[in-house]
């Protein structure tokens, strides 16, 4: 048996922020955003919705386009940096719970932004395991829930979305996720981390904000994610001539123009939607997949490659031919 991904669907909250917007209250300037970043927008969540109202509405489409029932779903993983609880309970209960699926197992992981390749990674071995046949794997941050409004060099870079995928098992290996190689080095996490702490007025008000140590994280995330792609297609023997998009993880149009650049993809391969939605974390692969959906650009069958890395550090790659219509 084969792990299959048959459909995509996402979520984009309806609150668009500007760098101009930005402006107003950071030391910062649209003009430095988009040099560095490429970022021109992002989307906010309303204050009353959680990470997991944003995966929720993505997860509906993707059921939808799988045609599939929620009945028929029998394990929910979810991945995220911005939980809707501390540690229980999991964002992945609060989702079943919201389409309406229970007496299934769901829980979530922390792979901060390679989330979404850490799910498939998990998603692939429960099919091919024989212990699940329909998965509902979701990527669903509400990010601006843990950035400080005065840190410019974070609170600039990320946005809020969701992303949602059925994977299914089928005996089609020719439609299957070929592979997908996951990996993380701890001596790095401290250059991407929300502490939890504690504030000394109320020992009960809990305040967890990300900070980064950018340009560290830029310099690793070049190599790891160039060394992850070539081992993938070495291992597959294919080329980049053999991808038809590689989407990798959304963080900076700069460290994505020099992976790219180092693997020889042409411009046309490679899935750009930084500009719009800034970094979304968990969801931003499966929102830059569904967009590509969306523009009818992938079809059954269609050669896709993801790379991700982020906070853990956490990093990982994953081929796949697309099972849906
Ligand atoms: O998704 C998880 C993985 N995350 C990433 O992959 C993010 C990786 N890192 C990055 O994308 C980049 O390092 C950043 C976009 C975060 C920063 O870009 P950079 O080119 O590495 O800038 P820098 O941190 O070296 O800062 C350059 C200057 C500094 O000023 P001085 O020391 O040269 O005077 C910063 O204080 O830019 C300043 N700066 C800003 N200026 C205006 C930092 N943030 C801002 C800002 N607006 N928002």
């Amino acid at each position: 048996m084969y792990a299959t991904l048959t459909s995509i669907g996402a979520y984009i909250p309806t609150k668009c922020v500007s760098n101009k917007d930005l402006e107003a209250f950071l030391d910062t300037s649209d003009e430095w955003i988009v040099k560095r970043t490429g970022i021109k927008t992002r989307y906010f969540a309303d204050s009353n919705q959680k990470s997991s109202d944003l995966g929720i509405e993505a997860a509906k489409i993707a059921l939808q386009r799988a045609n599939i029932s929620h009945k028929d779903i029998d394990l929910i993983i979810t991945a995220t940096l911005s939980p809707d609880y501390i540690n229980m309970p999991s964002t992945a209960c609060i989702i079943a719970a919201g389409l309406d699926i229970a007496n299934v197992p769901a829980f979530d992981i922390a792979a901060a932004c390679s989330g979404f390749v850490y799910l498939l990674s998990v998603a692939k071995a429960y099919i091919e395991s024989g212990m699940a046949k329909n998965i509902l794997i979701v990527g669903a941050e509400k990010v601006s829930s843990v950035l400080n409004p005065h840190d410019r060099s974070t609170y600039i870079l990320f946005g809020d979305g969701a992303g949602a995928a059925v994977i299914s098992a089928t005996k089609d290996k020719n439609l299957s996720i070929l592979d997908v190689h996951i990996s993380a080095d701890g001596q790095y996490a401290h250059y991407l981390e929300t502490p939890r702490m504690q504030s000394n007025e109320n020992e009960h008000n809990i305040v967890q904000c990300m900070s980064m140590k950018g340009s560290e994280v830029f310099k690793i995330a070049v190599a790891k994610l160039t060394s992850e792609v070539k081992d993938i297609l070495e291992r597959n023997k294919m080329t980049a001539c053999d991808i038809d998009y590689f989407v990798p993880h959304q963080a900076n149009y700069r460290i994505i123009k020099a992976v790219g650049d180092n693997l020889n993809f042409k411009n046309e391969q490679i899935v750009l939607v930084v500009e719009k939605f800034g970094n979304t974390s968990a969801a931003s692969i499966p929102m830059a997949m569904n967009i590509l959906y969306e523009e009818g650009k992938i079809k059954k069958g269609c050669t896709l490659l993801l790379d991700a890395l982020g906070g853990g550090l956490t990093w990982g790659s994953a081929l796949l031919r697309f099972g849906g219509d």
